[in-house]
């Protein structure tokens, strides 16, 4: 097992992901944190191969396509383990296909359990010249456990709480404590049942609110050598909630790295596969550089 962990440990994998999945180890990954090609978007080969997912001829068969493929991969997930599926839609003749939904549905009917639906909102979204409906700037993320019962770190991700700021008003504009600076035990909510008897916990945590479903985040910067990059942030929040250190991460859809990146500057084992070699390669070396600069201690945690 030592060989097969040292081999699989920050390195990516030239390939064929329905062919690479053999290869991995079952139960081994902590979590799988992903973006397959999109329905019909780009070729990544610059070629027309339906080796490369994403080129299928109909929606049923890319959908079908990533279903197998996430069947397999799931024997690879630890049972504790959780899969992060990020998926953005396609226009076909002017109508939206619904491929996140579709797609999601029917990894429920293949024995997936949906735990989220997050709306990655993407406030530099690219102006599209269109003028006859509102222009897109969302994608999904979408959580599967195989589990009823899974590893997750609600506190490594909690977000600031809003509700009792001073930004946060009730109708009337008064704030809920009803006077400045107040706490919910001497404000006007004083009593309210609501507040207290064990909400108190829910509602003040002393390390915020648990994370929300709308995630803003900005598109990466590092979209000119890949065009279809993820932000570091993104990853980042799937990754601290599903993962501990030395925990191994998988990407099966590699592209330039990003997955990898963030898991070695969290100081979790990567395993990635890309199907084209320029990114595989750039991938690998994205990874190899993250991990020289820890060896001589550099700060990469930005
Ligand atoms: C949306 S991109 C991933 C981008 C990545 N998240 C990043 O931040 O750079 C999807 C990648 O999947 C790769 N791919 C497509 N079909 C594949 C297959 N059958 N096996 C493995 N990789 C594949 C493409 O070459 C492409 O680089």
């Amino acid at each position: 097992m030592e060989n097969i962990n040292s081999a699989l440990e920050n390195r990516v994998i030239l390939g064929d992901v329905r062919e690479v999945v053999n290869q991995l180890p079952d139960a081994f990954f902590q979590s799988i944190i992903t973006s397959p090609p999109y329905f019909r978007h780009r070729s990544y080969s610059g070629t027309e191969s339906l080796i490369e997912l994403g080129r299928e001829h109909s929606v049923n068969d890319y959908i079908h396509n990533i279903v197998s493929i996430f069947r397999e991969l799931r024997t690879k997930l630890r049972p504790d383990g959780l899969l992060w599926l990020n998926l953005g839609d396609t226009y076909d003749d002017k109508s939206l296909l619904g491929v996140p939904w579709r797609t999601a549905l029917t990894m429920k009917d293949d024995g997936w359990i949906l735990r989220s639906d997050i709306i990655w909102h993407k406030p530099n979204a690219m102006p599209a010249s269109i003028s006859d409906r509102p222009t897109t700037d969302h994608e999904y993320v979408f959580l599967f456990s195989q589990n009823t019962e899974y590893f997750y770190n609600a506190d490594a991700i909690r977000e600031p709480h809003v509700t009792f700021t001073e930004k946060s008003k009730m109708k009337g504009g008064r704030n809920h404590f009803g006077k400045k600076g107040g706490t919910p035990e001497n404000g006007k909510n004083a009593g309210n049942p609501n507040l207290h008897n064990g909400r108190w916990d829910q509602a003040f945590h002393p390390k915020g609110r648990n994370k929300r479903t709308v995630w803003e985040i900005p598109l990466s910067k590092f979209r000119d050598v890949h065009f279809a990059v993820y932000p570091e942030k993104l990853v980042e929040i799937c990754l601290l909630a599903s993962t501990r250190e030395n925990d191994y991460v998988l990407d099966p859809f590699t592209g330039s790295g990003t997955t990898g990146v963030v898991a070695c500057k969290y100081r979790r084992k990567f395993t990635g596969i890309e199907l084209v070699k320029r990114y595989q390669e750039m991938a690998q070396a994205r990874i190899d550089s993250i991990k020289q600069s820890l060896l001589f201690n550099t700060t990469v945690l930005s």
